[in-house]
């Protein structure tokens, strides 16, 4: 825990933060980074060519396509968010951590077991077989304690702050931390019946397990993919960009519509099943909602630049952020789309939602994170800038380009996909073998796989700037800092 003599313009000593925490969660998130984004090129390569297990059952894509799902969204993701979360919380409070570092170190490396826990289950074929839910009961009751304890350091700062007003992306983080623990719970509701740990009963069953399956899954969506990053764009591009949010109004209407429509959207994942009718159309009708308040967040993370977007050509780290919020835009309209029934009945098990997610995972969860490290890292190690610029700029470039070959790969696939199936010829039989539809998607996973390789080698790129700028000439540094402040 390091302290902070600064005295602000207002003339008020800032308090003592804790910021080793914060710090340890930005190398973590580089480092979950890199494995979640190799972990994807690995199962992308396994599906150009499957002889790629080695027919271990180890490295079966049954068992790392979990492992590169919870690597990308809970061990990267969910570090940054813990890392930031930290940092919103204490600088818009104006307070130190509730807890201090002890609690801080607590929630960060008590999240960092459960990560190893639950990733080690999965290779080891132990799994309750619900997407993004698959740890077993011990990894779910270890993490409640964990999120318990996050939610009272949130909260406990929140609480203790020294600014009259919660600052809106304080409202986001929150809605996560809470919502995710409610979700969490209410899925994972299991009868072990093994001390072994490897198997327990879900206490739902049939299409109630499927609805509270899918109603947990697409609020992993709204709440963890979505809102708590919404947070970090509500604090951390006015930052860089050194302007007020554009509509602090509009951020408030925002944060209620978003946290108000999401929670009944999930039906949508279970169009033409048993789940009634009526239950599929109103997750519909919320989706399509949904599309209203998601752009209003998007017009206004980007409208905040106005007046000052000369700054994306100084400043690739703002240029990530910018781009991540470009990219929402795209996500959140393409998921109203696919939402609608008759859509999703071609795009529903094809390739086209694997493009929706990844533009979603990609350019908006990854890129926003990309964006935020890019300030904050400087920052947080006293630097006057990350090491270089330059690499920024080539980071920005590949991984853009990763993204474009990833998703467009996955609509024309997706959507080829879809109609294939659904060709009958003249006498009403399927025009296409199963394998014909297989065979034909065999191109695009090859281009998939070279984008998820650009993807990944801008990573490369960024956790070796990450490390110079860590590892700096200290009194350099400590001389540019003192001529940055100067100035
Ligand atoms: C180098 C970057 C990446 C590559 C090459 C990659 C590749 C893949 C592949 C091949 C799949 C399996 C697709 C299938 O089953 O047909 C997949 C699934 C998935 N990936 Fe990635 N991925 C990358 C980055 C990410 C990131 C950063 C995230 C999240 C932040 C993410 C989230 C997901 C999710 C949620 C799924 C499951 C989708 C579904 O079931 O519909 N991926 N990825
Ligand atoms: C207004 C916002 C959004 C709506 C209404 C929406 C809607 C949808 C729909 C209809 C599907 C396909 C369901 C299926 O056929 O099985 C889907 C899948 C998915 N979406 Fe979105 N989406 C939205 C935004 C996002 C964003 C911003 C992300 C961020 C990464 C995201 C991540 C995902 C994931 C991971 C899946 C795959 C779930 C699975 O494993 O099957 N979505 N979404």
């Amino acid at each position: 825990m390091s302290s902070q003599a600064v005295v602000s313009a207002d003339h008020r000593p800032a308090p003592r933060y804790v910021e080793d925490v914060i710090r340890a969660a930005l190398v973590l998130t580089m480092f979950w980074g890199i494995v979640a984004f190799s972990a994807g090129v690995v199962i992308a390569a396994q599906l150009v060519w499957p002889q790629l297990s080695f027919d271990s059952e180890y490295l079966t894509f049954g068992r790392l396509r979990p492992l590169h799902t919870s690597a990308a969204i809970f061990a990267f993701g969910g570090t940054a968010l813990i890392g930031t979360a930290f940092h919103v919380v204490q600088r818009t409070c104006r307070t130190r951590l509730f807890g201090g570092a002890p609690l801080g170190w607590f929630v960060l490396l008590g999240y960092q077991l459960f990560i190893v826990v639950a990733a080690s289950g999965y290779l080891m074929g132990i799994t309750q077989s619900k997407e993004y839910a698959e740890p077993e009961w011990y990894a779910d009751l270890w993490l409640t304690i964990v999120w318990v304890a996050y939610l009272v350091a949130y909260l406990g700062t929140v609480l203790k702050r020294e600014e009259p007003h919660i600052y809106v992306a304080n409202w986001f983080y929150l809605a996560f931390i809470i919502t995710i623990a409610m979700l969490h719970i209410v899925n994972n509701l299991a009868v072990p019946v093994s001390f072994a740990g490897t198997k327990s009963y879900g206490a739902w069953s049939g299409v109630q397990d499927a609805m509270i399956q899918w109603w947990y899954g697409h609020n992993a969506v709204g709440f963890f993919l979505t809102a708590a990053f919404l947070g970090m764009m509500y604090y951390y591009i006015p930052k860089a960009a050194n302007r007020p949010i554009y509509s602090y109004r509009l951020s408030i209407v925002h944060f209620w519509s978003l946290v108000f429509l999401y929670i009944w959207a999930g039906p949508h994942h279970l169009h033409y099943t048993s789940l009634p009718d009526w239950a599929q159309t109103l997750g519909m009708v919320f989706s399509v909602m949904l599309w209203m308040p998601s752009w209003g967040g998007m017009i206004n993370g980007l409208m905040t630049l106005s007046g000052a977007w000369d700054k994306l050509r100084t400043d690739p780290g703002l240029r990530f952020s910018v781009t991540a919020v470009g990219f929402y835009g795209m996500a959140t309209f393409e998921g109203p789309v696919m939402s609608i029934k008759a859509v999703n009945s071609l795009s529903h098990y094809t390739d086209w939602t694997i493009g929706h997610v990844h533009s979603g995972a990609l350019g908006w969860v990854a890129f926003i994170v990309f964006g935020t490290m890019y300030y904050l890292v400087p920052k947080m190690w006293n630097r006057p800038a990350m090491w270089s610029t330059r690499l920024i700029g080539w980071h920005y470039w590949i991984a853009t380009i990763g993204i474009v070959l990833y998703i467009t790969a996955m609509w024309v696939s997706g959507i080829m996909q879809g109609l294939m199936w659904r060709a009958y010829d003249e006498l009403g039989f399927l025009q296409y073998s199963f394998v014909e539809t297989v065979a034909a998607m065999h191109p695009f996973y090859v281009i998939r796989l070279l984008g998820g390789v650009f993807f990944l080698s801008g990573g490369l790129i960024m956790a070796y700037n990450m490390w110079r700028t860590v590892r700096g000439e200290p009194e350099a540094a400590a001389d540019a800092t003192r001529q940055a402040v100067a100035a």
